[in-house]
């Protein structure tokens, strides 16, 4: 049986990952670099510094900026997120994961946060879910940011519990890879041209069933 549900915050539990799109989408503007959704796809699960020098790796010939202008131009991106996160209520719950989360309180399963935001605690209380969470494992707790399992094995060592009965769900490829190499059973939330590694894949969170994962989670264990 899983003993634990370890939950991505942003594109899992909220619909943040469009504003951190936008958010960067500005910023890369502003530095004339410009990107697509199909590029924000890498960007997805990445901690604030690892995503602008994916962002400025797109344009070599601005060549090495210093760290403290970099420290800037990420604190100016969270200063944009802060802003189109500013209201975010309860309704802004992701379709289907109430019940998906109070499904899993009914069983023995211990739920988890497993983000590598910094204002995903913030987040989670604008949401009003903060009570349903044993554990969270935001970007202060880990070295390694995704894909390094490091978020997900972080949360199932401080509940103590076997990484063979966690489960971890995530809409980002790189939150996916980290999930596998944890050891866990990873399911992946979106398209299958960026989550095909992903252990039981739906398409949207409505289609995210508890009982559906349950049954993948023990066939594949079968
Ligand atoms: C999540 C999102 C990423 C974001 C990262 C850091 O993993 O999927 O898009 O860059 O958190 O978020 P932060 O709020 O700390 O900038
Ligand atoms: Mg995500």
């Amino acid at each position: 049986k899983p003993e634990l549900f370890i939950y991505d915050l942003d594109g899992i539990l909220t619909d943040t990952a469009e504003f951190h799109y936008l958010a960067w989408h500005k910023l890369a503007e502003e530095l004339g670099i410009s990107f697509d959704r199909q590029f924000n796809e890498q960007l997805k699960g990445i901690n604030r510094m690892d995503s602008l020098d994916r962002i400025l790796a797109l344009d070599p010939s601005k060549g090495q900026l210093s760290t403290d202008r970099k420290l800037e131009l990420a604190s100016q991106k969270n200063d944009y997120y802060l802003t189109l996160i500013e209201e975010i209520t309860p309704a802004h719950i992701l379709p289907g994961m109430v019940d998906f989360l109070d499904a899993n309180k009914k069983t023995n399963a211990k739920i988890a946060l497993g983000s590598a935001s910094k204002n995903a605690p913030a987040i989670l209380e604008k949401l009003g879910l903060t009570s349903y969470f044993d554990y969270i494992v935001d970007a202060a707790k880990v070295k390694k940011g995704k894909p390094d399992p490091e978020t997900f094995t972080a949360a199932a060592d401080a509940l103590g519990i076997d990484y063979s009965n966690c489960i971890g769900i995530e809409d980002a490829s790189a939150g996916v890879e980290a999930v596998n190499r944890a050891g866990m059973f990873s399911v992946g939330v979106g398209d299958s041209a960026h989550l095909s590694h992903a252990d039981y894949l739906v398409e949207d969170t409505l289609k995210l069933k508890f009982e559906d994962v349950l049954s993948q989670f023990h066939k594949k264990k079968a």
